[in-house]
């Protein structure tokens, strides 16, 4: 008999005793008992999570992260396994375990919904203790509850939850998101889940901003991240088995080969195959500022012998919490290496760039090396450019106007695509120039942050190696036969 709201409800406790008291093993036992796979490979059956389903299972039940974000791609049972957890939480957390589901659409939450309402109608006991509602289930013995929310922020405010599931991630509102978020705090025990396949919009979507939050502030316990994808091998061609199955663990499994098989490009677009299958972020390889591997095969590992004729680059316009210092050879081919890069302390939002220090590094380096020009953007830089040149420095202004940062961006392209520059292998460098992309604008391409949050992984060196590898290449060229005494400002 099917329970309803009318119906008796059994309000004896749960029939569930497990022994051990860590909850991702708790959840394990509570679905082989009393959770059926509701729909699809496996239907009617005893849900088994899958070792990689228990790795999520942990970030989310043990871990003591208030926010976990989980990126997968589509078909990998996001909305299943968090359904599963949604009824584990409500059934089994005692007193008020409220659990409530979000999404982009009624539709969606409906899908989140329908499963754990499926999960609990399948099973005897869980029916007899929880009455069904259209889009609510309640048990009366401990007084919880699994909610669909419709996907606005006002119907956010003031929740009190013990798990929340965002389901599609990629695609939810942001302000939702965070009203979702800010109502967190009221609970000793509280989480919330996003989950999702990264949207199209790759610019501003929350699953991404997790992603690249984790990414920057590993010691913040309280954002757990997970992912499955191949990011890394957007080289790779599209139906590479490999990156497959990589990134769809459930690949064989619950996810039929075949039907991966059948989407494929030109069925739908690769970027779109690419982000929705393989959870690569397309943008990163199509809008990335040097193709996979060319940064690498650069690398000749080697440093600046001291008395070397170099230039020195200084931008920090990036990000206001960043500013770098970059060498470069003088030569037709330069080669670059970091000289020094400060970063804001993580949570110190009073940090400031010690200006001082900056000049004082500088001032050093033209101890240890023959430094042919300081470069910088003298909108950010006046003052510093105005003392060095005061001690007799050779500054040179290198304002970012369009026309000429389009330029020497794409001088520093072509010559890399070429071989005609090298690094020393520094990993401050090789991570702004990977995290640099291109906009493509009406003459030509400028350099940009791949996103403009200020979590954004940053990008000043690869601003200092266009700039020191205009100039680097511009004095080999030109060298001034010989030195007049007269201003090196131009
Ligand atoms: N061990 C398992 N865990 C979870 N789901 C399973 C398992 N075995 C089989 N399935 C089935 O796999 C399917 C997973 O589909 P589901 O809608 O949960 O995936 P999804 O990642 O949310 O998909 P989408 O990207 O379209 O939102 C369901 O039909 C589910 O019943
Ligand atoms: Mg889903």
């Amino acid at each position: 008999m099917k329970a309803g709201p009318k119906s008796a409800v059994d309000d004896s406790p749960l029939p569930f005793k497990p022994r051990s008291k860590v909850e991702s093993e708790k959840f394990e036992k509570f679905a082989h008992k009393f959770i059926k796979t509701p729909k699809g490979t496996g239907a009617g059956k005893p849900l088994k999570p899958r070792p990689w389903q228990m790795e999520i299972v942990r970030d989310i039940l043990d871990s003591g992260a208030r926010t976990v974000g989980l990126m997968l791609p589509r078909g990998s049972a996001k909305t299943t396994l968090s359904a599963a957890v949604g009824v584990f939480v409500m059934t089994t957390w005692g007193e008020a375990a409220n659990v409530v589901v979000f999404a982009v659409d009624e539709r969606q939450a409906g899908l989140a919904f329908n499963a754990a309402r499926r999960m609990v109608e399948l099973s005897e006991e869980l029916s007899s203790r929880i009455q069904i509602f259209k889009d609510r289930m309640y048990m009366p013995s401990t007084d919880s509850s699994f909610q669909v929310m419709p996907a606005s922020a006002a119907s956010a405010e003031g929740l009190d939850y013990v798990l929340a599931i965002v389901d599609e991630a990629g695609v939810v509102n942001r302000d939702l998101f965070e009203v979702v978020q800010l109502a967190q705090g009221k609970r000793q025990r509280s989480v919330l889940v996003a989950i999702g396949t990264p949207g199209p919009n790759l610019d501003d979507q929350v699953l991404l901003s997790l992603r690249e939050y984790a990414a920057d502030h590993p010691e913040d316990k309280s954002l757990r991240f997970r992912e499955f994808s191949a990011a890394g091998f957007e080289h790779h061609p599209v139906d590479c088995k490999h990156c497959w199955e990589l990134a769809n663990p459930a690949l064989d499994d619950f996810l039929h080969r075949d039907a991966l098989q059948a989407l494929q490009p030109p069925k739908t677009r690769e970027a779109t195959f690419r982000r929705a299958r393989l959870c690569q972020l397309a943008s990163e390889t199509e809008g990335g500022f040097l193709p996979p591997g060319v940064w690498e095969s650069l690398n000749t590992g080697e440093l600046i012998d001291d008395g070397t004729e170099v230039v020195i680059a200084l931008d920090g316009s990036f990000s206001e919490d960043t500013t770098a210092l970059l060498l470069g050879t003088v030569s037709t081919e330069p080669h670059f290496h970091t000289l020094a890069v400060w970063e804001k302390p993580k949570g110190d939002d009073g940090w400031r760039v010690p200006v001082e220090e900056v000049e004082d590094t500088i001032r050093a380096a033209c101890k240890q090396f023959q430094v042919v020009e300081i470069i910088a953007d003298p909108f950010r830089w006046t003052r510093t450019l105005q003392v060095l040149q005061s001690e007799s420095l050779p500054v040179v202004e290198f304002p970012h106007s369009p026309t000429r940062l389009t330029a020497a961006t794409g001088d520093v392209y072509s010559a890399a695509v070429a071989g005609k520059l090298t690094h020393s292998g520094e990993p401050k460098l090789a991570a702004h120039v990977a995290a640099a992309v291109v906009t493509e604008g009406d003459r030509g391409m400028r350099l940009a942050k791949a996103s403009r949050s200020r979590q954004a992984r940053k990008i000043d060196l690869a601003a200092c190696l266009v700039m020191a590898h205009s100039r680097a290449t511009w004095r080999a060229t030109k060298k001034p036969k010989r030195r007049r005494a007269r201003s090196f400002r131009r």
